[in-house]
């Protein structure tokens, strides 16, 4: 039995679509991470709404993981899993220390922007490609970040 690829992607489009999602599941460990972060070290007055709503955020965005992960899978292609292809593959920069609870929001939102512009940079090639279920993958993706992008911008507004 053949264990060829035939879903009508060529190897081509589909090395360089699971590359793209690569990028994006490395944005996407790295924003978890640092959420997960912000949830165990945030302090101050706001420290009930903060603490919770990064839970919510992060328990979303571990489930997503998967998701990219095994996209990358049935797209023939190993899926990246150790911090120091994550460190080469990300555009988010890691946090050194704690910062103050609303440095840590401004931080989360140009994480959620950056991990966004990495699903939205991939899009064009997808469509071309013709791979209906990484638009898919894709459109969910930038449409949460977005969201939490605009519920964390709100906490730094009057
Ligand atoms: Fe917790």
């Amino acid at each position: 039995m053949s264990t060829k690829i035939d879903i009508g992607i060529d190897e081509k489009d589909r090395k360089a679509i699971a590359e793209g999602l690569s990028k994006l599941l490395a944005d996407s460990y790295t924003l978890y991470l640092m959420t997960h972060n912000f949830h165990w070290n945030v302090t101050g007055p706001m420290f009930n709404t903060l603490h919770l709503m990064f839970m919510t955020q992060y328990t979303e965005q571990w489930a997503a993981l998967d998701l990219i992960a095994e996209r990358i899978r049935a797209l023939g292609e190993p899926a990246p899993a150790t911090y120091k292809e994550y460190s080469k593959l990300t555009s988010i920069d890691e946090v050194s220390g704690v910062p103050k609870a609303m440095e840590m929001v401004k931080l989360l939102v140009k994480a959620q922007e950056a991990t966004s512009k990495t699903a939205r940079k991939l899009f064009p090639l997808v469509e071309k490609a013709g791979d209906q279920p990484t638009a898919d993958l894709l459109t969910q993706r930038q449409n949460i970040h977005e969201k939490t992008a605009w519920m964390l911008r709100s906490l730094l507004q009057d």
